[in-house]
């Protein structure tokens, strides 16, 4: 089979390559021909109103819940049809919208579930312990329930999950979402900007355009499951008619 131009530049890119993309939940199409790429290392937003398809794009990355059509490359390979553990096992995470954390579980049993799905590798670089090390508050809960923590305390424990399966991609659905503004400064803009400066790559989704575009130096927004910009945040941040169109701000 003879690939498009599209679809090399998809593979190309050693983060993740998106090309043709549709995706829809029994028949009904949620995401239109959606095409974008992240280099490695790049941190950027994707962005979108309420229901414009951001986790169903997220979803789609990690072969999860709505068919799909066109084509997916993680870090150089093409994922198509493959499950979503395998699609893992090439090093991408999620820290998914409403965090995903077991609330029956301590904080420090929630990792070790995170760190079971690892490969087994020599001389990893998140451990249970470094976790701790790094993060103070959730050594502090370490023997806690979690879902006796507050919002910023689970974002980070999903976080922590994530850095566990020693991905070096993370895609993060709506961090903000229900956190209070100190929360959000010092859990996400805190955590995920350190993340960034370390090198991750980064996809975040986000209705919080303002908190995302501190994290991230391009923007993605989908309207209606359409991919309407793709540009720099500086870009975006000037143009309230676009904010306004796509965004409803
Ligand atoms: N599991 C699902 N089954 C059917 N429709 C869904 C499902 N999840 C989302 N949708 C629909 O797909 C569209 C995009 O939703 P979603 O991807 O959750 O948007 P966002 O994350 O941007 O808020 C919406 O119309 C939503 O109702
Ligand atoms: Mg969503």
């Amino acid at each position: 089979m003879t690939a498009s131009p599209t679809e090399d530049a998809a593979r190309a890119v050693a983060g993740i390559g998106v090309s043709r993309l549709t995706a829809s939940y029994d028949g009904v199409r949620v995401l239109h021909d959606v095409s974008f790429s992240l280099a490695c290392g790049e941190a950027v937003a994707l962005l979108g109103r309420n229901g414009a398809g951001k986790s169903t794009l997220v979803s789609a990355l990690f072969a999860m819940e709505p068919q799909v059509e066109g084509r997916i490359a993680i870090r150089g390979q093409d994922v198509t049809g493959w499950s979503g553990h395998r699609i893992a096992r090439l090093g991408i995470a999620l820290v998914p919208q409403g965090r995903g954390v077991f609330p029956d579980l301590t904080v420090e049993e929630n990792l070790d579930m995170a760190a079971l799905w690892t490969r087994r590798q020599a001389g990893r670089a998140w451990t249970r312990e470094r976790i701790f090390d790094s993060f103070p508050r959730l050594a502090e809960r370490r023997r806690f329930h979690s879902a006796s923590l507050s919002g910023g305390e689970r974002q980070l424990l999903a976080i922590a999950r994530a850095l566990l399966t020693q991905s070096q991609i993370i895609v993060l659905d709506e961090p903000s979402e229900g956190l209070s503004p100190r929360a959000i400064d010092e859990v996400i803009i805190g955590t995920v900007g350190r993340l960034k400066r370390e090198g991750y790559t980064l996809l975040i989704a986000e209705q919080n355009m303002a908190m995302a575009l501190e994290l991230a130096e391009r923007a993605l927004i989908l309207d209606h499951g359409t991919l309407v910009y793709d540009g720099s945040s500086a870009g975006l941040l000037a143009d309230e008619a676009l904010q306004r169109e796509h965004l409803g701000l």
